[in-house]
């Protein structure tokens, strides 16, 4: 009988735009009044980002090309202003809570990215359009075995006007995603210090 070959270790990745320290700092003193319903999970002030790309599942011995392929993915550095809190998906239960980010710089660099990794073959283009966003929190399941969110009585109000200020974002990271009982904690693996 055939010997079945073992797998090969995979790696959940991501590229991530970090937002500024101060910026991730204030959303998380802001989260600590407004996602403090306890269906919330909010997302801890280190791991904020905006995704560029969700590579998925992928064998680790990709890792170094595909840090190859973000290292030389640099553009500008995007400005970014954050808007309101909205949930998604937009109507019945929300399944998480997003601040949706204007940034023409934050789109073209995803462009790009995404367009170099889909041309090394290690990300698909998903069907739908780039949606610029920081996550900040996710619900919780209603109950045990099931998927279904409870319910959030008291969702996130209006974000403060310092907080919508824009502000340059001046680092892109590939991270991956280490899924725990906890929540899914987010280590950095390649970082690229964008100009501008
Ligand atoms: P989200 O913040 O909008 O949920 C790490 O999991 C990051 O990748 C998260 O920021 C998450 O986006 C994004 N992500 C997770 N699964 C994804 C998927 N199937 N498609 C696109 N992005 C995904």
């Amino acid at each position: 009988m055939a010997k079945e070959r073992p797998k090969s270790p995979r790696a959940r990745l991501f590229v991530a735009l970090d937002l500024p320290d101060e910026l991730r700092e204030g959303i998380g003193a802001w989260g600590r009044e407004a996602l403090s319903d306890p269906a919330l999970r909010p997302v801890a002030p280190e791991s904020l980002h905006v995704t560029l790309a969700f590579l998925g599942s992928r064998p680790q011995e990709e890792i170094e090309a595909i840090a190859g392929v973000v290292r030389g993915g640099v553009a500008p550095a995007p400005w970014l202003e954050l808007l309101d809190p909205e949930q998604r998906p937009p109507r019945g239960r929300a399944r998480l809570y997003a601040l949706p980010a204007l940034s023409p710089g934050a789109e073209a660099l995803q462009a790009g990215i995404a367009q170099g990794l889909a041309e090394a073959g290690f990300y698909q283009a998903e069907g739908r359009p780039f949606w610029p966003h920081v996550t900040v929190a996710r619900v919780r399941p209603e109950g045990r075995g099931t998927r279904r969110p409870a319910v959030v009585s008291d969702p996130p109000g209006k974000l403060p006007e310092e907080l919508s200020e824009a502000r340059i974002c001046r680092r892109m990271t590939l991270y991956r995603s280490e899924l725990q009982p906890s929540g899914a904690r987010y280590a950095p693996l390649a970082q690229v210090q964008l100009p501008g």
